[in-house]
């Protein structure tokens, strides 16, 4: 469904082309200090405009509706709206009758029997994610000790993500790409095993989001070529500090105070400017694709902010179900003793 959360609950809304997405944020502690100027730096980081990404301009404005009063947190419901402004739908009316490969168009048609919103790819676009965006920047809040550090990489040896962009872009295709997500200052303790495990949350969110293929913790898939001597983290000192990180920061589903790391494999845009064979659905037959829309060359450049705020909003949400939703006796600054 379109929330999540156990404590710090998240519910998005809204789709590509109507009058706008968002967020409703419920869970979140009061006297968190809040205003609109906090989601300026990471709607930023969403919003399109470097190579690779799709002409489509939006300001991505966060109007606050409810929760917040005299810039601080009030304990209720905080309900986050972006408009959209730059919408042009008809570029997508015919993807109801000739889906786009490795798009939504023909499975939301089916589950919701045609009646699904197809402008801008509605609530299956990536636009959705502004929602996810802002309500990661209250999850960091939060997390006052946690530092996120977020990164796009390439996913092809040898090439970097800058010449795969141009290529891609010249063969009227998309690229894929690798994002990697550290958070240090973690404390240990975040994670309810058996199925809220700290990978089991994390997973959930990041697989939520659009276009994401694969995910790893620390040495992931390469972990199943290891030896046990090589993969292991020698513990190093009292605070549990370990020598290497195979493990990612997280044992036994519990973060264990060492840096998180986790890596999420970004899929290539589905809409792609070369033509394409699809089946349309209006004739019962093989039919060329072409698709007119604006969209992102390399969907990574963009979706970094998003993977990072889903990871903090699961962080957020095991931080307050580890200490208590009103507790006033840990570190953080923005709880009153
Ligand atoms: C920030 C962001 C931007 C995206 N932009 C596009 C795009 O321009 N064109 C496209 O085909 N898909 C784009 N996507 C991916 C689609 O939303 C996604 O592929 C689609 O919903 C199908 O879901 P799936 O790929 O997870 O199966 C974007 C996703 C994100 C997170």
């Amino acid at each position: 469904m379109n929330s999540f959360g156990r404590l710090f609950r998240v519910e998005l809304f809204g789709e590509s082309h109507g009058p706008a997405v968002g967020a409703l944020v419920d869970g979140c502690p009061p006297g968190l200090p809040l205003s609109a100027e906090d989601f300026e730096a990471d709607m930023a980081r969403r919003r399109a405009g470097a190579a690779g990404t799709t002409p489509r301009r939006e300001s991505d404005l966060v109007s606050i509706l409810s929760g917040v009063h005299a810039s601080f947190s009030t304990g209720s419901p905080i309900c986050l709206s972006i408009p959209n402004k730059d919408t042009r739908s008809a570029d997508y009316n015919q993807f109801h009758a000739l889906p786009r490969p490795g798009h939504a168009d023909f499975t939301s048609m089916k589950k919701y029997s045609g009646f699904s919103d197809p402008g801008g790819s509605g609530h299956f676009s990536g636009r959705v994610t502004a929602g996810l965006v802002a309500a990661g920047v209250i999850a960091k809040k939060i997390l006052p000790f946690a530092r996120f550090n977020t990164e796009v990489r390439s996913g092809v040896p040898g090439k970097t993500l800058d010449e795969l962009v141009v290529e891609a872009v010249a063969r009227e295709d998309s690229i894929g790409a690798i994002v990697e997500v550290v958070v240090r200052g973690l404390p240990v303790g975040l994670g309810e095993p058996f199925f809220d495990a700290c990978e089991s949350v994390l997973a959930h969110l990041l697989f939520a989001v659009p276009a994401v293929r694969a995910l790893e913790f620390g040495d992931g898939f390469a972990a199943a070529g290891m030896f046990g001597s090589e993969h292991n983290d020698p513990i190093i000192d009292a605070s549990g500090k370990t020598s290497k990180n195979g493990s990612g920061g997280i044992n036994g589903g519990i973060s264990n105070g060492n840096d998180l790391v986790l890596r999420v494999a970004v899929k290539p845009a589905s809409s792609i400017a070369r033509a394409q064979r699809s089946f349309d659905f209006s004739k019962n037959a093989m039919a060329e694709l072409i698709i007119e829309g604006r969209h992102d060359a390399c969907i990574a450049l963009r979706s970094a902010v998003v993977i990072e705020a889903a990871t903090a909003i699961g962080l957020a949400d095991l931080y307050l179900t580890d200490r208590g939703l009103y507790t006033r006796d840990v570190e953080n600054p923005w709880r009153k003793a």
